[in-house]
Formats: structure tokens, C-alpha cells, sequence
């Protein structure tokens, strides 16, 4: 046992179950996954099993609907009849069970009922509390006795089913603008009758649910209830923190464990359901801790942005809650349990919140749809296949669509491989191989490990995780691989090294946009980072995200900035969360945005440029920097590509792109090596 977590190493037992620590790896993918989309069916399942074999007390499915009619949720196009409780789909549902209970820990099974947001394909009525017509057009019925009585019905029958297919309990997802939020909510629910006004009415409807749960699961299976802290809306008694922790103490005692997540799931990232990089980690800690302070024997978790276990420790400590909840921690690293245990905290591959594994949903006013922005088919096809779903930057044996590790085909020849170049596509390459039992060696130029993420992530207070990443990943190399830094790998010593094969990682370089007159003028963007203005008026011609997050960051240390693009739309390489949050703040910071500019030339502190109605505008500043685009630093490989040595380019020397592409494309690149 590590005895620096002593609170969140701590067994505790819930309703006769033995916790063996206090974490718990929340729901990351519907459950009924496993049936809309088969194909990945078994790696869904290995989703929940690693978390279980990490070490964690709790594992819990995805969500599924308690029915596929009025409480229909996206994609549940295969209907479960939850009375029949064996055959196909029952088997199915009980291998989640087997799978997280094989390795000791405990499986819960999400449920969910989403109210007046659910799905509404043709012909399903939808339900809430209140009467009216939705924004889509979709008319809400109120419920009366009867349908309340029918919910309860199907809840008691699915805790039956849950039960019989081997689950210790069922979180039960009241939260996220569901069913039971919206009772609570005074900005969705403006009954008169005794389920709307006071707060005990509002509580009313959801203690009746979490009552025929109970009688559907037995009186020795766990409730936890998923709940948020507020709705996170500007909207007329929209449900505050002190709703819930009213709502908290009605129920105190009809679940096991509170569950504090936040806000509204079409609104994730504004309302706090899914934080970013640019907020703090806990995002629920304090909410969390005032609900514990008012149940006396229902016991708290708490999620949100939570990835770090000497903070994950302090909120055990100090009593905010009882439990800490992981969501996409399980992604970037499911084995995090164990390594803490271990004594190896300082490996942990800690999410970098930057929603690759989950885009959310369109937020932004000014987002719109994939199809419009300019996107390759090919990208476009990447991101939107089931393959991208939960595949993380920081965890390339991750992702539905890939065989797993521990399946891939064994080596048969092991090699001596050169990997020249030590940022994350060198590093993580380096890595794979000597895990997959080759000879390996990693040749640097600079000092230090990380290239260029190393020094923006060193420079940005944002980018902490992502340094933290990088220090990871070179822990783990100097572990299993032999490093040079300080020395380039010249042509020479390549040929002279004989590796069997050889990995170019140098990364990429700016581009310069040399079709504009006067392109000498303008600074590399990357130079924002390495000397960094302070209380200046900077102009950055470009508007890709590593652009607008260099204009965060100049914004950040007093600068004025005006960010010059080509296109309508700026960071189209974001989606939903990320790019709520990044606009957001840009948005807060005053960064000012020129719009369909055609750059006619620079000149030294000036831009000139000419816009679709012909008229021209010359815009000055201190400084202009150039984030048109980078290339290839790929004269070394192609200096040796007929020398007839294995040789191939890796991460940013094949295709400048994302972190995540440069750490998934180099372990893919590794692990064929030698089968
Ligand atoms: C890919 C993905 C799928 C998710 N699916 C579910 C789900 O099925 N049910 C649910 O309640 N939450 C779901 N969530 C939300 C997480 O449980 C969690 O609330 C959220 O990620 C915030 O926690 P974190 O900051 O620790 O990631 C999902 C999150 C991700 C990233
Ligand atoms: S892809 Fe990004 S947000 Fe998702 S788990 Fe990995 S690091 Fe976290």
C-alpha cells in the first residue's frame, strides 16, 4: 500500500460491498453501443474491463435508456426488453458485469431517462414536466399520473433486470438536464400540482423513481445517483447549488452515493459538464463539498476534470467527498489505480482535456456544421468513424475503431531501431518498440526531450498536463531505451549506426507564406513562446487553433491582438467543447478577429490586406506573426531515403498535424515492426 494516498487508497464498504479504494471510473460510452455499433463491441467491453484490472473500486457503463419509447436516447436503435431476463441481449448487457467484477471491482450500470431532451424520432411522444413546444419543434407532454406511474414501472423493471445480469448496482444519471434534473429544476419544471413549487414537491417525482428502482434491484445492490450541481443557464429559476443541496438532503439516505457532475449535456462545456485545459481541475470539489455537508448517510463522489491523484487524495482528506470520479481520466489512463498503488504516480498519463475523445456538442455561436468547413473528406471520415471515439492524445492504445495492445500479432523478429528525434512522436515510438521487445535507441539534438511542445507547454499555464505528458513520456523512455541528447543525428552517424530500421522524428518547421509580398516581415508564431512580448499590439495572420491559442497567450501577457484570417470561421479544426472554451476566452480576453482578408502584402509592422467587396485595409501593429502553416523539417530523411536503409518519417515529418496524431501515428508506425 502507498502510504502517501492513504484517504484515497481507503476500502469502505457501501451496502455490504467492499469498495477497495475510493475512486471510481465513471460512464464513457452508451452501453447500447454494443449493439448500434457491433463492430466495436469488444472493445467496448475492454473500455470497462482495463479500468477494472486499473484498480479502481467502481467501473460503470455508459448510459441506456430505462425505455425505447418516450425515454428513447440517440442511437438506441436496437430496443432491449428489459422484462426477459435471459437470451441474447441480457447476455450481452451481463458481460459488462463479468467483465468488471473479474478483476474485483464493483459494476454498476448506467441508466438514464432524458425527459423533455429526449431523442424524438418519428412517432415517439416526448415527455417532461412541464407542457411546450421545443426549439425542433417537438411538442413536450406533461406528465400526468398515469405516464409517472409508467416510468416508475419501466425503472423498477430495469433495476430487475440489472440485478439478474450480475450488476452490484446501477448509477442512475438524474443529472445532465435529465429526467429527474428537469423536476428539480425550477427552470424547467413551472408545475402547480404536487410536483412543482416547493422544493419537496420538486423532489418528489425523483424520489418516486429512485423508490421503484430499489424495488427492481433488492434491497442489497447500490444506488448512486449522477446528479449536477446546477442547469449552468441564464434562464429564469434555472436550479442553483442550492437547489441541489436542498434536493441532496430530501433524498438523503434513499441512494448510497451522490454523485456531483454539472450543468446540461448540450451545453457541456458553458455549463460544466465538460471542462477544458483553461479550467481549474475539480471543477465540483466545492459544490461537492456543500451537498456532503448536509447528508448524514448518503456518501458524496464528485467528478470533473480530475486527473491528478495527489489532489484526488486532498479532496478524500479534507472531506469534500467520499469518492472521486474519473470520466475521461479513463481513457488517458486506465491503469491509474494501480500506479498509485505502485508507488509510480509520476507515470500517469493524465488527461490534457482536449475533448479528442469526445467532441460534445455544437456550442458556440458561431460553430457550424462539419460539413462546412473546409475539412478533406478524408479528416472528415477520421474524426466522425467510431474508430476516433475515445481515441486520446495521450493514450495511443485507446480508441473503439484499433486492435488493443495486448492483441496485437507477437513479434517474431525483434530489431535494433534508431529513432532520431525526441518529441511526443520520437518519444512515444521509442517507447512502443522497446515494449515490444526491440533494441532501441532515441538520438536528440537539443538538451532536452519534448521539441516544441516542450517549450510552449512550459511557457503556458494551460498547458501544464501537456507538460506533464512530455515529462511522462520521457520517464518512461529513459526506462527502456537508450537516449543521446545534445547531438545531431548527421547522415553519418545514421548510416555508421546501422540500425535495422531507422525513425525520423524531427517535427516541423514554419512555413513561410512566401507567395505574399514581404513575407520576411512577418515572425514565426512559434516565436510567441520563445520571446514573449509583453503589453504589445500584435497582429497573427492565421486563424488555426495553435493560432488562436497563441493569441490566449499573448492576450494573457497584455498584448493587444487581432488575429487576420483568410476563411469565416477560425479554428475549424475544433469541435463543440474544445472550441467553445477556446473562443470563449478569446472572446473575454478582447481578442479581435478580421474576417475573409486577402494578405496583399507586408511591410515591416504593417499588413496590407483587400477584402470580397475590393475595398483595402492596411492594419499596423508591433509585431505581425506568421500561422499560415507549418512543413515537414524533413531534409534528413529525404537526404537518406535512397541510401538504402529502413527508413521512415514519423509524427510531424510525415504530416504536420495534432499532438494526438503525431503519438497514435508513431505507435501505429512501431507495432507492425517485427510480425
Ligand atoms: C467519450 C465520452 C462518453 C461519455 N458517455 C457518457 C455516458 O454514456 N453517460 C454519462 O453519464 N456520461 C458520459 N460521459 C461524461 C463523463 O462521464 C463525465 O461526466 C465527463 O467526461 C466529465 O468528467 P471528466 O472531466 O472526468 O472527463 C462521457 C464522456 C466521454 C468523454
Ligand atoms: S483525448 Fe484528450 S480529453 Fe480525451 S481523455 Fe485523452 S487527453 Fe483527455
Amino acid at each position: 500500500m502507498n502510504s502517501s494516498y492513504p484517504n484515497l487508497l481507503n476500502p469502505i464498504t457501501v451496502r455490504g460491498h467492499e469498495y477497495r479504494n475510493r475512486v471510481e471510473f465513471g460512464p464513457t460510452l452508451f452501453a447500447h453501443s454494443i449493439f448500434t455499433i457491433p463492430e466495436i463491441k469488444e472493445n467496448v467491453y475492454r473500455m470497462v474491463e482495463d479500468r477494472a484490472k486499473g484498480g479502481a473500486a467502481t467501473v460503470s457503463t455508459g448510459e441506456i435508456c430505462v425505455n425505447f419509447e418516450e425515454g428513447i436516447t440517440d442511437f438506441a436503435f436496437h430496443k432491449v426488453d428489459y422484462s426477459k431476463l435471459s437470451g441474447e441481449d441480457f447476455d450481452a448487457l451481463s458481460e459488462y458485469a463479468s467483465r468488471i467484477k473479474k478483476h474485483g471491482a464493483i459494476a454498476l450500470f448506467e441508466v438514464c431517462h432524458e425527459g423533455c431532451a429526449a431523442h424524438a424520432p418519428e412517432g415517439i411522444s416526448v415527455w417532461g414536466p412541464d407542457e411546450f413546444t421545443r426549439p425542433d419543434g417537438v411538442h413536450v407532454h406533461a406528465l400526468d399520473r398515469k405516464m409517472m406511474r409508467k416510468i416508475c414501472r419501466d425503472f423498477r423493471t430495469f433495476g430487475e433486470f440489472a440485478s439478474a445480469a450480475g450488476f452490484d448496482g446501477v448509477l442512475l444519471h438524474g443529472g445532465h438536464g435529465f429526467l429527474l434534473q428537469q423536476f428539480v429544476s425550477g427552470g424547467t419544471n413551472h408545475r402547480s400540482d404536487r410536483y412543482g413549487g416547493s422544493a419537496e414537491n420538486r423532489a418528489r417525482f425523483p424520489k418516486q423513481i429512485i423508490r421503484a428502482l430499489r424495488k427492481g434491484l433488492g434491497p442489497d445492490k447500490i444506488i448512486e445517483l449522477r446528479f449536477s450541481a446546477q442547469d449552468g443557464v441564464d434562464v429564469p429559476g434555472a436550479m442553483t447549488i442550492d437547489d441541489t443541496v436542498e434536493f441532496a438532503r430530501l433524498i438523503d439516505g434513499l441512494v448510497d452515493i451522490f454523485h456531483v457532475s454539472n450543468g446540461l449535456k448540450e451545453k457541456g462545456n458553458s455549463t460544466g459538464t465538460f471542462s477544458s485545459h483553461y479550467d481549474i481541475h475539480g471543477v465540483n470539489v466545492e459544490y461537492a463539498r456543500r451537498i456532503k455537508a448536509v447528508l448524514k448517510k448518503t456518501l458524496v463522489s464528485v467528478i470533473g476534470g480530475l486527473n491528478d491523484p495527489g489532489q484526488c487524495e486532498e479532496i478524500i482528506a479534507s472531506g469534500a467527498a467520499d469518492f472521486v470520479a474519473f470520466g475521461r481520466q479513463g481513457f488517458a489512463d486506465p491503469d491509474f489505480v494501480n500506479k498509485v498503488i505502485a508507488g509510480k504516480a509520476d507515470r500517469i498519463r493524465r488527461c490534457v482535456r482536449c475533448f479528442n475523445c469526445y467532441p460534445g456538442s455544437i456550442e458556440h455561436p458561431s460553430d457550424i456544421d462539419f460539413n462546412e468547413r473546409g475539412l478533406t473528406p478524408e479528416y472528415l471520415k477520421k474524426i466522425l468513424s467510431p474508430a476516433a471515439m475515445g481515441r486520446c492524445t495521450v493514450n495511443p492504445d485507446s480508441g473503439f475503431g484499433r486492435v488493443p495492445y495486448d492483441c496485437l500479432p507477437p513479434v517474431k523478429e525483434y530489431k535494433k531501431i534508431l529513432v532520431v528525434g525526441g518529441g511526443p512522436a520520437g518519444m512515444q515510438a521509442a517507447i512502443t518498440a522497446s515494449q515490444r521487445g526491440h533494441d532501441v535507441t532515441l538520438i536528440e539534438k537539443e538538451q532536452q526531450l519534448g521539441g516544441t511542445v516542450r517549450i510552449f507547454s512550459e511557457k503556458d499555464p494551460h498547458k501544464k498536463d501537456l507538460l506533464d505528458f512530455i515529462n511522462v513520456l520521457e520517464k518512461d523512455l529513459r526506462d527502456c531505451a537508450t537516449v543521446i541528447t545534445g547531438q545531431a543525428a548527421t547522415p553519418e552517424f545514421i548510416t555508421g549506426f546501422a540500425a535495422d530500421i531507422t525513425l525520423i522524428a524531427t517535427g516541423s518547421v514554419y512555413k513561410e507564406p512566401v507567395k505574399i509580398a514581404g513575407y520576411e516581415n512577418l515572425t514565426d508564431i512559434r516565436m510567441a513562446y520563445e520571446n514573449t512580448p509583453e503589453g504589445k499590439s500584435v497582429i497573427i495572420l492565421g486563424g488555426g487553433m495553435s493560432a488562436c491559442e497563441t493569441a490566449v497567450f499573448l492576450a494573457e501577457h497584455g498584448c493587444r491582438v487581432k488575429m487576420i484570417i483568410r476563411s469565416r470561421f477560425v479554428a475549424k479544426e475544433l469541435f463543440g467543447g474544445a472550441r467553445n472554451a477556446l473562443l470563449t476566452l478569446m472572446e473575454k480576453l478582447g481578442v479581435a478577429i478580421v474576417y475573409e482578408a486577402r494578405f496583399k502584402s507586408i511591410e515591416p509592422g504593417v499588413v496590407n490586406c483587400v477584402f470580397p467587396d475590393d475595398t483595402e485595409t492596411a492594419f499596423s501593429a508591433d509585431i505581425i506573426y506568421g500561422a499560415l502553416g507549418s512543413k515537414p523539417q524533413d531534409e534528413l530523411y529525404r537526404e537518406l531515403i535512397l541510401s538504402g536503409l529502413q527508413i521512415f518519417a514519423i509524427g510531424d515529418t510525415a504530416c504536420p498535424g495534432r499532438i494526438v496524431d503525431a503519438v497514435h501515428g508513431a505507435y501505429d508506425r512501431v507495432i507492425g515492426i517485427g510480425t
